[in-house]
Formats: C-alpha cells, structure tokens, sequence
C-alpha cells in the first residue's frame, strides 16, 4: 500500500484525456499533473528536444511525493521508445497499453494509428505492435492539424473543417481495411465522435490515455502500491503557462479540472 499520488505529464491539458480514465479507475487515488503549456507542442520538435523537455517535464514530478509516473504524451512516449527514463518507481508511456490492446482488439490483423508527426515518424506503435504480434499490418498517418483544431474547440461532432481534415487523414486507413484504429495522441479522443463517423461502424477506436489508465492501474495491483484511502482521491495540476488559460481550456478535456487546484510553475 503507498498513498503517495500518481505523476502524470504531458506537453499540455491533452493528458488530461487520461487523468479522466485514471480518475474512473482509481477513485481513491491522488494525482498530480504536469502540463507543458508554455512549450505545446511537442509534435513538432526534433526526438532532442522532446527527450529534453520530457527529463525536465520528470525531474519535476519527482520533486513531489509520487509513487509512479506516466508519460500520458503520445510523442514523448514515442521518442521514449525502449527507454524507462525512472527507475526506482513504476512508469509507463501509452505505446505500448494502446498497442497492446489494438492487437487484442483486430480481428482482421488490419490496424491504424494516428498520431501527431514525430510521433508517425517514430514508428513507435508498429515497433509495438510487431513485437506483440508480427502478423497484424499496420497503416499508419500522422495528422497535425488535429492538435490545433482541438486547442481551438472545432470539437463538435458536425463541425465541416475537423471533418474534412479527418476524412483527408483517414482515407489511407480506410482503403487499408483497418478494423482497429488506435488513437495515438493525447488529443483525439476529444474528437472521437467525429472519427468514429469517417472511419465507419464495426471499426474499433482505442485510447491511448485510456489504455494506459488500465495498465497502470494493473502495474499498481502487481506492485502492491494501491492506495487504501477509503475516500476520494484529488487531483492538483502545474502548468507552466498560465493558470488562467488552463482554466479557460482545461474543460475541454475533463471538466473538473477547470475548478481544481491549479499552479503556474518554471521547471
Ligand atoms: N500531447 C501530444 C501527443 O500526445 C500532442 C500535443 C503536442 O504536439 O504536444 O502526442
């Protein structure tokens, strides 16, 4: 038992997307995030500079009470590859929870990922996928403007220009034949309707942040670090961008993060 909180980072609020899991999952425990909103996005920069940031983005979780850490970053998780950055305690990126459940989930051997650039160029999630399972294909394409279309709330399920730019995206995958599509990046799920309209019925749609929430909740378990706090766990976020304009995004990825506690912060 250890009633330490759980770290949680990300380049921004899209990790948010997996604290919402962690938070179903784990009621009872603490969380603290750290979201680099001074220097989103990460999608964009060189392997170097996320591997930099992401040791600043730990260093700084480590500072606090935390008993595991979870890179909730598609692109660090992907420049990350075989490399567990924290020794001394469980950590997790999303690569390999999600991986492991689109090879679960197919049942044609045809999967999709989608992530942002570096993300796609890394080609993490194959990599992932073909040690699990060598036979699944995978098809996969990067979609940078998703990113910036869900910072800028194009977020609801009619709206023309996320769907255009989803059908644009998705076309290869489709062709492809893919009956599982993995959703690689900290963003996407908040556009998941709209996906799942393009990619069509009978397609399976995995979250990496949800994903990630069972595995640790599972690494947890196995380690015996669960807390035994009887009530509801809380969570406190650090950004280190403003506090009024997580306050002013954050609803967008999980609602009660708008009203928590929240800290500006250098790292
Ligand atoms: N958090 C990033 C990811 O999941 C998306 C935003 C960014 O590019 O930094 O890949």
């Amino acid at each position: 038992m250890n009633n330490d909180a759980i770290g949680v980072f990300d380049s921004g609020l899209g990790g948010l997307t997996a604290v919402k899991e962690l938070n179903r999952i784990l009621p009872h425990e603490n969380i603290i995030y750290f979201g680099d909103t001074a220097r989103i996005p990460y999608g964009t920069r060189s392997r170097e500079t996320v591997l930099r940031y992401a040791q600043e983005d730990i260093a700084f979780l480590r500072r606090h009470p935390v008993k595991m850490i979870i890179a909730a970053c598609g692109t660090v998780s992907s420049m990350l590859g075989a490399q567990v950055p924290v020794e001394d305690m469980p950590f997790t990126g999303v690569v390999y929870p999600a991986a492991a459940a689109a090879c679960a989930a197919t049942r044609n051997g045809r999967i999709g990922i989608i992530g942002t650039p570096a993300t796609i160029r890394s080609g993490s999630y194959e990599h992932a996928m073909h040690t699990i399972d060598s036979h699944v294909g995978v098809t996969a394409m990067a979609c940078p403007l998703f990113v910036h279309l869900v910072e800028y709330g194009y977020t609801d399920r009619q709206d023309k220009i996320t769907r255009l730019a989803a059908e644009e995206y998705l076309e290869p995958i489709r062709n492809a034949g893919a009956d599982t599509l993995i959703l690689g990046c900290t963003h996407y799920p908040i556009i998941r309707d709209i996906i799942a309209d393009v990619m069509g019925e009978g397609v399976t749609l995995i979250s990496a942040g949800e994903e990630t929430a069972k595995y640790a909740k599972t690494c947890l378990e196995e380690q015996a670090l669960l807390s035994d706090r009887t009530e509801p766990g809380h969570n406190v976020y650090y950004v280190s961008d403003s506090v009024s304009q997580f306050r002013d995004n954050a609803r967008n990825f999980l609602e009660d993060a708008a009203r928590g506690q929240v800290f500006s912060t250098r790292i």
